[in-house]
């Protein structure tokens, strides 16, 4: 099946529940997915749990198991193990797949790294490891990262081999190799720090305009979302450099979101500021006609990337350590659920009237959502809608559900009618 094709039908919001896929779906978005960390899906069966609820995520992508260093590490040699666990608890939960990722400096072996190149001779290895890594998955990830973190910090063309052997020729080379791999995948340029809209956005702008004036492939930008709380962008600010992007015709998703703090234990006000931040990004893509879908990377503080790099930096996720939702879940959750249940006129046309480029799948019918008309109680109170919230600390909005549903706690920050 075509996997465009395959992933609508995977998401289709059959039965909704107050959980993030279910809301983003309902709400306009393909899906709300997460990162899998591929040491910790065996070994922790409450990570594994939460992590295959499709109502939660509907979409998964390997932590690191399909990068080159997995999956190449002897030239010649393919390993699917660790990218194979994603697939199959994908598959297993009726989830999509984000597949990341294929042309980037990092966690390459370095017979590439440190090898000595030709054009001729890199371009054949890249094709070889297009073909057999992208050949193994095909039909099963919605998208792929042809090319990772291209532009350094500063706004400059990132040295690499790729960079130093092709100039940037490599990038639209990317591109169309990883087209003749899987023609039917959408094709992505992923980096971080693009949502500060400085010069490393440009950068990444000029990047999207080089491969299409090479007349190259690219469907997507991945918007990383490696943010820290109290500094991300606002949701107009976010929107803004989303937008910079769908107008060269590419659709947009964040695509490894986390938002850390940056000093630890984080007070009760500083996780409301970083339930706030979320909500802005998450909102942000819901204003952006062209934005697909949210990921996080990973949703538990008990498993991230972030201690290991930055010393004392942490509890970036919606879920802490000890699998309980935090005030930063409920900020998502709540974001959704409002466009969800109040979609402004507008939005159910965003894809057809969009210039993203937005898969045929994206369509209006997903766009669509109902809004119930409001009502009031006996008592003469107003009656919350279903997936509307309806209590939680500092709530005063209705606390009374419409029928047939009811008020639900799901922490103490936020009930739902559901
Ligand atoms: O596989 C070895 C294992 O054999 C060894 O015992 C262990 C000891 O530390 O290390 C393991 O390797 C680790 C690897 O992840 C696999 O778990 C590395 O130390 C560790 O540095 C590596 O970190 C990953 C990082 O990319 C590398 O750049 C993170 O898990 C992963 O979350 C992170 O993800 C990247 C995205 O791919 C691209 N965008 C930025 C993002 C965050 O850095």
């Amino acid at each position: 099946m075509h996997s465009k094709t395959a992933l609508a039908a995977l998401l289709a919001p059959a039965a909704v529940s107050g959980q993030l896929n279910d809301l983003a779906v309902r709400a306009g978005l393909k899906y709300f997915g997460t990162a899998l960390r591929e040491g910790s899906i065996n070994s922790d069966a409450s990570y594994a749990a939460i992590l295959g609820n499709k109502a939660e995520f509907g979409q998964l992508v390997p932590e690191n198991g399909q990068k080159w260093e997995s999956t190449e590490p002897t030239r010649g040699q393919f390993t699917y193990t660790q990218g194979d666990i994603t697939a199959n608890t994908a598959k297993k939960n009726g989830q999509g797949m984000r597949c990341h990722t294929q042309v980037w400096y990092s966690q390459l072996p370095s017979w590439v790294r440190d090898g000595s190149w030709t054009k001729d001779t890199l371009r054949s290895v890249m094709a070889t490891h297009m073909n057999n890594v992208m050949g193994h998955y095909k039909g099963q990830c919605y998208a792929w990262d042809v090319v990772n973190e291209a532009v350094a910090d500063d706004g400059t063309w990132r040295p690499n081999v790729f960079l130093s052997t092709f100039s940037t020729d490599y990038l639209s080379l990317s591109f169309n190799l990883a087209k003749a791999a899987d023609p039917d995948v959408k094709l992505y340029y992923n980096d971080y720090n693009l949502e500060y809209n400085g010069a490393k956005t440009d950068r990444a702008v000029e990047l999207v305009k080089i491969v299409q004036a090479a007349g190259a492939p690219i469907d997507g930008v991945g918007f990383q979302g490696h943010l820290i709380v109290g500094s991300t962008p606002s949701r107009s600010n976010l929107a803004t450099a989303l937008r910079r992007f769908t107008a060269l015709g590419v659709e947009v998703a964040y695509t490894e979101l986390d938002i850390r703090h940056s000093s630890l234990p984080a007070s009760s006000s500083a996780l409301v500021t970083q339930g706030n931040d979320f909500a802005n990004v998450v909102g942000s893509c819901l204003d952006v006609a062209g934005c697909i879908g949210v990921t996080v990377w990973g949703f538990t503080d008990k498993y991230s990337w972030i201690p290991e790099t930055f010393s004392g930096q942490g509890d970036a996720l919606l879920y802490d350590k000890n699998f309980g939702k935090k005030p930063a879940w409920t900020s998502v959750s709540s974001v959704l659920a409002a466009k969800a249940t109040n979609p402004p006129a507008s939005s159910s046309s965003s894809s057809s009237s969009s210039s993203a480029g937005a898969p045929t799948t994206l369509t209006t019918s997903t766009r669509t959502t109902t809004t119930p008309p409001s009502t009031t109680s006996s008592a003469g109170g107003a009656l919350q809608t279903q997936w509307g919230q309806c209590g939680g600390n500092g709530w005063t909005g209705p606390t009374q559900c419409q029928s047939p549903f009811t008020c639900k706690k799901q922490n103490d920050w936020y009930s739902q009618c559901l």
